[in-house]
C-alpha cells in the first residue's frame, strides 16, 4: 500500500478546514526546498521558476466533501446539511469523523424514507453515541464539519478510500514536483493546492488570479462507466488517465486539450478522452479567470465518486503523473 495516497485520504479535511492536508504536503515536498506561499483563502502553490518560460498553473484540491451539523435534538440526535455534493443513498448507514475524532453514525428516521426516491438529507440523522442533547454538547457544536470514516485499501491494483476526490490528484501533483524537481522546465511551474472546490470551484478561482499563469491544467477525478448497469459514459477504471474535453462546466480550450493528446500519444501513455456530463473542476474556474487562460483537466477514472469507498486504478494514477511529467520536460 502507498502510505503517502493512505495518509492524503485519510488526513481530515473537508471545505475550508484544509490545514492538515497542506501539512502532510509540506512535510513531504520539505527536503526539495522549494518557494511556496500560502494564500488569504489558503491554497498553497509551490513556484519552480523558469525565468522567460510561459507559466503553467497545475492545479489539484485538498478539501473533500462533508456534513456540517445543523441541530441537536433533544436526545442527542444530531441533523445535518451538506458540504458539497452528498447523496443521501451514499450517506445512509456510513460512519462520519468529526475533527476531534468524534464518530457519528448516519441513520434513516423509518424503512419507508430508505428507498432511493423518498431518501432526503433531511430524513437522515446522525448518531454519535450521545444519549442526551447535554451529553452531544461536549463533542460536537452547532455549525462543526464532519467526513466520511473510509479507511485506505488496496485491492488487486486498485485503491479504495474515502476522499480520493481530490487526494488522489494532490497525489499526482507531489509527484510530479519530485519527478520535476532540478531539471529543465518547459514552463515555468506553479503547483497549486487549492481549497474550497466542492462548493463552486473558490480556491481556484483567487489562486488563478494570483499566479496569472500562461495556461493551466487541473487534476482531478472523474466518473465512470464500466460497472453493471451504469450509465452511458466512456470512461472505464485502468484505460489510462483522461483528458477532458468537456464537463458540465467547461470545454476544455482545443491547444491545451491537444497538447495533451499529443504528448500522450508522442511517450505512448495510454489516455482515454472525457466528455462529462455533470460535474467540474477547478478548471472551468481557471479558465475564465482574468482576462481568460487556456485551460485543460485530466481526470482520474474514479468510481462511486463523493462516498466512502471511491475507487481508482493506479496504473491511471502512474499514467498521469507520467502525462504531466511529459509535459513539463523535453
Ligand atoms: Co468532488
Ligand atoms: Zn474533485
Amino acid at each position: 500500500m502507498n502510505e503517502l495516497i493512505r495518509t492524503l485520504t485519510q488526513t481530515w479535511g473537508p471545505t475550508s478546514y484544509e490545514q492538515g492536508i497542506k501539512d502532510v504536503i509540506t512535510r513531504e515536498l520539505d527536503g526539495l526546498q522549494l518557494e511556496y506561499r500560502v494564500d488569504a483563502l489558503g491554497n498553497l502553490i509551490y513556484c519552480l521558476p523558469a525565468p522567460g518560460k510561459p507559466k503553467l498553473l497545475l492545479s489539484a484540491h485538498m478539501d473533500q466533501i462533508g456534513i456540517i451539523i445543523t441541530h441537536i435534538d433533544k436526545d442527542g440526535f444530531l441533523r445535518f446539511g451538506a458540504v458539497g455534493g452528498l447523496d443521501p443513498y451514499k450517506v445512509l448507514g456510513q460512519r462520519f469523523v468529526f475533527a476531534n475524532g468524534t464518530i457519528g453514525v448516519a441513520a434513516v428516521e423509518s424503512k419507508e424514507h430508505a428507498t432511493l426516491e423518498h431518501l432526503t438529507l433531511d430524513k437522515l440523522f446522525l448518531d454519535i453515541g450521545a444519549a442526551s442533547r447535554d451529553e452531544a454538547l461536549q463533542r460536537v457544536a452547532i455549525g462543526d464539519f464532519a467526513v466520511y470514516s473510509g479507511e485506505c485499501t488496496q485491492i488487486g491494483n486498485r485503491v479504495t478510500s474515502a476522499a480520493l476526490d481530490d487526494r488522489i490528484g494532490c497525489y499526482v501533483l507531489i509527484e510530479t514536483v519530485k519527478a520535476v524537481t532540478g531539471k529543465e522546465l518547459n514552463y515555468e511551474l506553479y503547483g497549486m493546492f487549492s481549497v474550497q472546490e466542492e462548493i463552486g470551484i473558490k480556491g481556484a478561482k483567487v489562486g488563478a488570479w494570483g499566479v496569472q499563469p500562461d495556461l493551466a491544467i487541473a487534476l482531478d477525478v472523474t466518473a465512470w462507466g464500466d460497472t453493471p448497469e451504469s450509465y452511458v459514459l466512456d470512461i472505464s477504471l485502468g484505460k489510462g488517465p483522461a483528458i477532458k474535453v468537456k464537463d458540465a462546466g467547461m470545454v476544455a480550450t482545443p491547444v491545451v486539450r491537444d497538447l495533451l493528446i499529443e504528448t500522450a500519444r508522442h511517450r505512448g501513455i495510454p489516455f482515454q478522452l472525457e466528455v462529462l456530463q455533470a460535474g467540474t473542476t477547478d478548471a472551468a474556474a481557471i479558465q475564465i479567470n482574468g482576462s481568460g487562460v487556456p485551460t485543460g483537466a485530466i481526470s482520474i477514472p474514479d468510481r462511486y465518486v463523493h462516498s466512502s469507498s471511491e475507487m481508482v486504478d493506479l496504473g491511471d494514477v502512474e499514467g498521469c503523473i507520467s502525462l504531466v511529467t511529459s509535459v513539463l520536460l523535453k
